[in-house]
């Protein structure tokens, strides 16, 4: 398969196929993703907490997300790859975003970045596609500024609502951005936006109508288990089955079932052996 481009994407959504898109934060994850065909990998800031530990995204830093795109870039050559812009990568000045932004292109390897943010965001977006750096939005529920949002909350209720995030979406548009993530928006407010903007919009938390949809690798393989947002349809217990053979391995080694005669190596005769003793 070729590889996945911005205008074959622009083209999906134009012919009304969806899009799939997943995080992976390391090689192996990748090898998966790239086997199952998805169209677009999130080098996702959620890595802090899903594979980090951290409580949050904000601890990020610029040198931890190249340190993960860099084995996905390896693993997966046909998706697009989306590299996420951490917080505090972005925000203090346009240098320091286009800066930002070409450093997790040129030493991660991704084909274009993801920043959280609305129409305050725009000119930010607008400096660094001038740079030469494609940039995808993500409006509604932005995990970065989460405590301003009063928690995670579902975002854009009510029409006052609702129109800021239509005009997040326009401005972003504008401003140049290729697509947008739309998370854990009402489905008629994502659906809206959809039809508003001509670039592809992929939800999380935003219903059935957009152009496509993303997911946490974590979340759907049941490897994270300290929430499940509503919006996640878990698709294996995967850490259940490794909690498991790990009990069985520990077991195995107890009472000696493993490791047997199939797993080691001979080379000294009992003969040898013996002068040795
Ligand atoms: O970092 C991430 O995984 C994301 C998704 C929630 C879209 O931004």
């Amino acid at each position: 398969m070729a590889a996945v481009t911005i205008p074959a994407l622009q083209k999906m959504k134009a012919e009304g196929i969806k899009i799939s898109m997943t995080t992976a934060y390391d090689y192996p994850t990748a090898c998966l993703v790239e086997k199952a065909g998805i169209e677009i990998i999130l080098v996702g800031d959620s890595l802090a907490m899903t594979v980090l530990g951290m409580d949050s995204t904000v601890p990020v830093t610029m040198d931890e997300m190249i340190h993960h795109i860099k084995p996905v870039v390896k693993g997966a050559p046909t998706p697009l790859i989306v590299g996420d812009m951490p917080f505090g990568s972005y925000q203090v000045s346009p240098e320091e975003a286009v800066a930002n932004a070409i450093r997790l292109m040129k030493e991660g390897g991704c084909d274009t970045v993801k920043l959280e943010g609305g129409s305050d965001m725009a000119p930010i977006v607008k400096r660094i596609v001038k740079a030469g750096v494609p940039v995808m939005g993500h409006i509604g529920l932005t995990p970065q500024t989460v405590s301003m949002l009063g928690g995670f909350k579902v975002q854009g209720k009510g029409e006052a609502a609702a129109k800021v995030l239509l005009q997040d979406a326009l401005d972003l548009q504008e401003a140049g951005a290729w697509g947008l993530i739309i998370e854990a928006v009402p489905e008629n407010v994502a659906r809206l936006i959809t039809e508003k903007v001509t670039i592809p919009t992929i939800g999380i938390g935003g219903g059935r109508y957009c152009d496509g949809q993303v997911l946490v690798f974590h979340d759907m393989f049941g490897l994270f288990d300290k929430f499940l947002p509503k919006f996640v349809k878990q698709y294996a217990q995967l850490g259940e089955q490794i909690v498991a053979g790990l009990e069985t391995f520990k077991e195995d080694v107890r009472e000696t079932r493993f490791p047997e005669e199939k797993h080691v190596f001979g080379g000294v005769t009992e003969e040898e052996l013996k002068r040795l003793y």
